[in-house]
């Protein structure tokens, strides 16, 4: 028996399904009973040349071959983007078709509109390929760790972030530059807002947060900062700081409310996430009874996309075989409050420019004793004509505590700027865990109290 499938894009991620489905095909066959087939690939112009050499597949710019043909079980959609995307998936699932797309864009502002229709139509879709490449995600949150109630997520989700702030670290160079040779290399869109201000990351982190989280969260409600105001001066202290700076996306359940961010953070060294390097992404899950879980790999890229992709359409597959449709509409999914402008207390980089002047280090010290802020280590290196460049670390603070000593800063006269704020990182397990383990020790062992 075959199943035959139609292909909506042949680029990057559409030229791998190509060639990993038909490389898999046999296996496939062995596993599920069914055979694979391509049939139709819809591109914009049939005249390019494709990454991957076509056999029995059939190039057309009419999308009414793909979407109207009965014999079409499978839409896989590798366009990208919002239109005609969403509208080729909405009419694909009409019609009784299973999908599967690589679509981040669509899954996190469109999400509900396209389950409600599968659910409709009982029809499927999958989307590992929309958070993290090839690093299984979508699947574990939704599956092997469904006992657990998930507490956090912490990563590094978004590839051309990480290799501008990687090549930062490595060279010395400033975010300008940087960028500009990740658009001449192919890592960075000629337009790269998506990702340098976060939004890539915060759709993904809607999309996980909601599985993970057991709700639906809007991309609204994700607080979103970019890397555009790291500058090789931020870079060059955080490595003084023994840390390194990365855009983390942050998502954390307490008491039933959620705390959704994105933002480049302070990570030290020895923490997992700062040896995630380049093009890898990286996420960390702590579950109430899986504990602290990493899944690391390539973000991005032809056959890393494809392999979650094909790993998709083989689950599609085992289920037409089963005769099964797994779907679940958007509504049945509890809406949990989410605390925007709240977060756990933490350490903070703060660095300013300040007056060279006698007397002032104190007063900013007596804004920061006002403000219940006590200081963990402070910098003064860099000065530029008539000012000092200060970086001052923070013990952990309110989110409140921290505002009034910004705000404390600008009332004083004598710091021109506040130049950067940034989050850092705590050492995971640091702490609490040995005092977890002291506990335990000393409810075992009591005579060592
Ligand atoms: N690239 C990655 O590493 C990666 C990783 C994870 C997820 N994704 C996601 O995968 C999806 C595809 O990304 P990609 O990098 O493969 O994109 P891409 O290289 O730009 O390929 C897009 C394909 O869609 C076709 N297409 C675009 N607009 C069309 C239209 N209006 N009608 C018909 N065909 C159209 C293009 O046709 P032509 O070739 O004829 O122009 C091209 O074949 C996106 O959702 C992306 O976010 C990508």
């Amino acid at each position: 028996m075959k199943v035959t499938i139609g292909l909506l894009g042949c680029g990057t991620v559409g030229a791998g399904v190509v060639e990993l489905t038909r490389r898999r095909a046999g296996r496939i066959a062995d596993m599920t009973g069914v055979r694979p087939v391509i049939k139709h690939i819809l591109v914009r112009d049939e005249q390019k040349p494709r990454g991957v050499v076509l056999e029995g597949e059939r190039l057309t710019t009419r999308p009414e071959d793909v979407l109207d043909d009965p014999e079409v079980r499978v839409v896989i959609e590798t366009i990208g983007g919002i239109e005609p995307a969403r509208t080729f998936i909405l009419r694909a699932l009409r019609a009784g078709k299973h999908v599967v797309t690589a679509n981040k864009d669509l899954i996190a502002l469109h999400g509900e509109e396209i389950f409600d229709a599968a659910e409709a139509a009982q029809a499927e879709v999958f989307f590992e390929a929309a958070v993290g490449g090839a690093i299984p995600l979508i699947r574990p949150l939704k599956g092997c760790l469904t006992s657990n109630e998930i507490t956090d997520l912490k990563g590094i989700i978004n590839g051309t972030t990480n290799y501008i702030l990687s090549k930062m670290t490595e060279t010395g160079a400033g975010f300008d530059e940087v960028l500009r040779e990740a658009q001449e290399l192919g890592y960075a869109e000629s337009d790269p807002t998506s990702d340098v201000d976060g939004l890539d990351a915060a759709r993904k982190l809607t999309i996980l947060a909601s599985i993970a989280f057991h709700t639906r969260v809007r991309l609204d409600e994700v607080r979103v900062h970019g890397i555009r105001s790291i500058t090789a001066a931020d870079v060059a202290y955080a490595n003084d700081l023994g840390c390194v700076i990365k855009l983390l996306a942050v998502g954390r359940e307490r008491d039933g409310a959620l705390q959704l961010e994105v933002r480049p953070t302070l990570v030290p060294k020895a923490h997992p996430l700062a040896s995630v390097s380049d093009a890898f992404n990286a996420l960390f899950v702590r579950g109430d009874a899986a504990g602290d879980l990493m899944f690391f790999g390539r973000g991005a890229g032809s056959m890393p996309t494809a392999s979650a992709v094909v790993g998709d359409l083989i689950e599609v597959m085992q289920h037409l075989r089963m005769g099964i449709t797994e779907t679940r509409g958007s509504n049945r999914l509890p809406k949990k409050q989410v605390h925007a402008n709240q977060g756990p207390a933490g350490r903070y980089y703060i660095r300013l420019t300040a007056l060279d002047r006698p007397g002032v280090f104190a007063k900013i010290a007596g804004v920061f004793g006002q403000a219940g802020v006590s200081m963990e280590s402070v910098l003064q290196k860099r000065v530029k004509g008539e000012d000092a460049q200060i970086v001052i670390v923070t013990h952990a603070v309110s989110q409140g505590e921290l505002a009034a000593a910004i705000q404390g800063l600008k009332d004083l006269g004598s710091v021109p700027s506040i130049d950067n704020v940034l989050p850092v990182e705590e050492l995971e397990g640091e702490g609490p865990v040995l005092e977890d383990v002291m506990d335990d020790v000393v409810r075992t062992h009591p005579e060592l109290s």
